[in-house]
């Protein structure tokens, strides 16, 4: 590539400059959460009515998981933060290939299409930057409820045999509480013959709020938010009108920038349950936090070390190591962070170092030395929650910090440079593509 080229390259790179050093004060309102809207989406294909889902962020993998599932026949209207999805004309049983590759939450339809039309052929989602992402889990539990599955080429082909092509309830534990895994055999399930078992399961917040969706259409189904889920197939399932929980991750990603910036904020709405590690651990770092009700004010002025290991939940949230890094790297002491569920999801570690922060690296462990203040410079957003981090070490760094890597920030944040200028920080966004 020419120098010419390569200048222009850069030059046209859409980035966030952040202009670091400022207080925060006032109260950010947090978005639909991306992680249940997408398969509550996927819920439509279960039903021949419409579900109409509510406070839906207005995301790219939204999007992305919309067009999915028109190419399979659904209906997708949106009216605002409001989708209505139709399933009456499935007319189709194979998910694209680019569509899945680019999304790998639209791997979670082969159970609900599998439940519907007996038949399924979806592309294997592929690695993406913070690991391989396999569905052995979700295959497993495939088969374990009567699914013939094979996969050739790249593509997962399951098939239901017999005259009625309908799964059979099954028993099925899974080897890791795998979330996407656990959502896919939910939904396979509650049209299954019989009474499905799903052994330890993942308990996230949005599992529980795809059971609330199920539910609503009149699937039968109990335990979800514990390590087991019980789930009784019925005949048909009908449409619901539900609303999608606040996003506990962006929620997260906005205290984190009120601890960073050493501000007083209140983020709302917030369920605390969904954010009970992560409030435990800003609290130890020396933050003040209240819930009043509907959402979370946070005060903080010194920040000290603390000790991080990500774990499924009701463990700390692997989706908030990276952006909780930064808060650390600017704390008084040593912390030392492990990520325990992504085996590559440190590759921020090297764009912080770029900001001056002193962190020392031992297999999936960081050793982060706070330091005074980090400062700006041109940095890389490496995935969606990276991309966030960087900004928030962007808030807190002396000078200019350039975040480039937004076609990952804009999968799970919506407007965040308008949602934090809103409140005192300075950020512009150049080169918009
Ligand atoms: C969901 O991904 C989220 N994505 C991720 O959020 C989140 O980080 C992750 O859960 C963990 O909480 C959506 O909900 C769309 P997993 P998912 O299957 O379902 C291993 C974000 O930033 N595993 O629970 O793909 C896997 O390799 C994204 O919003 C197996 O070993 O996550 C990983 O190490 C990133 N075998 C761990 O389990 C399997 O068959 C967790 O994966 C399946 C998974």
């Amino acid at each position: 590539m020419t120098v010419t080229a390569v200048r222009s390259k850069v030059i046209l790179t859409p980035q966030l400059e952040v202009c670091g050093g400022r207080q925060l004060s006032g109260e950010l309102t947090v978005s639909g959460a991306k992680n249940s809207a997408l398969v509550l989406m996927a819920a439509c294909l279960l039903s021949r009515d419409t579900i109409r889902l509510r406070n839906v962020p207005p995301l790219t993998d939204i999007t992305a998981m919309g067009e999915m599932l028109s190419s399979l026949g659904a209906r997708v209207v949106r009216l605002g933060d409001v989708l209505e999805l139709t399933g009456d004309r499935i007319n189709s049983s194979a998910a694209p290939y680019e569509l899945v590759n680019s999304l790998r939450a639209s791997f979670f339809c082969i159970g609900p299409l599998l439940a519907r039309m007996g038949m399924a052929r979806v592309p294997l989602p592929g690695g993406c930057q913070i690991g391989t992402r396999p569905v052995v889990e979700h295959v497993k539990g495939l088969k374990a409820m009567g699914a013939r599955v094979t996969i050739e080429h790249g593509v997962v082909n399951a098939v239901v045999p017999g005259r009625s092509h309908r799964l059979k309830g099954g028993r099925i534990h899974l080897d890791c509480p795998s979330v996407g895994a656990t959502e896919t055999l939910m939904m396979a399930a509650v049209l299954a013959d019989g009474e499905t078992v799903i052994d330890n399961a993942a308990q996230e917040p949005e599992v529980v709020d795809l059971a609330g969706l199920l539910i609503a259409m009149g699937a039968r189904v109990r335990g979800a938010g514990t390590p087991t889920i019980t789930v009784v197939g019925v005949e048909r399932l009908h449409g619901a009108d539900y609303a999608v929980i606040p996003d506990r991750i962006e929620a997260g990603t906005f205290l984190l920038a009120a601890a960073i910036t050493r501000s007083a904020l209140r983020i709302t709405p917030v369920i605390p349950e969904h954010l009970g590690a992560v409030i435990t651990k800003l609290e130890e770092a020396g933050c003040r936090i209240e819930h009043d009700g509907i959402g979370v004010t946070i005060e903080a002025k010194q920040i000290d070390a603390v000790d991080l290991r990500t774990q499924p939940f009701p463990g700390f949230p692997t989706d908030l190591q990276a952006p909780f890094m930064s808060l650390l790297a600017t704390a008084r002491g040593t912390s030392v962070i492990t990520e325990n569920i992504f085996e590559n999801r440190l590759q921020h570690v090297a764009e912080l170092q770029r900001m001056g922060a002193a962190i020392r690296m031992q297999g999936n462990t960081a050793f982060v030395e706070g330091v005074a203040r980090l400062s700006g410079a041109p940095v890389q957003g490496t995935d969606l929650r990276a991309s966030a981090a960087m900004v928030l070490a962007g808030l807190a760094a002396d000078g200019i910090t350039t975040v480039r890597g937004l076609e990952y920030l804009d999968r799970g944040y919506a407007f965040l440079e308008d949602k934090l200028n809103a409140v005192g920080a300075q950020i512009s966004r150049i080169n918009a593509a």
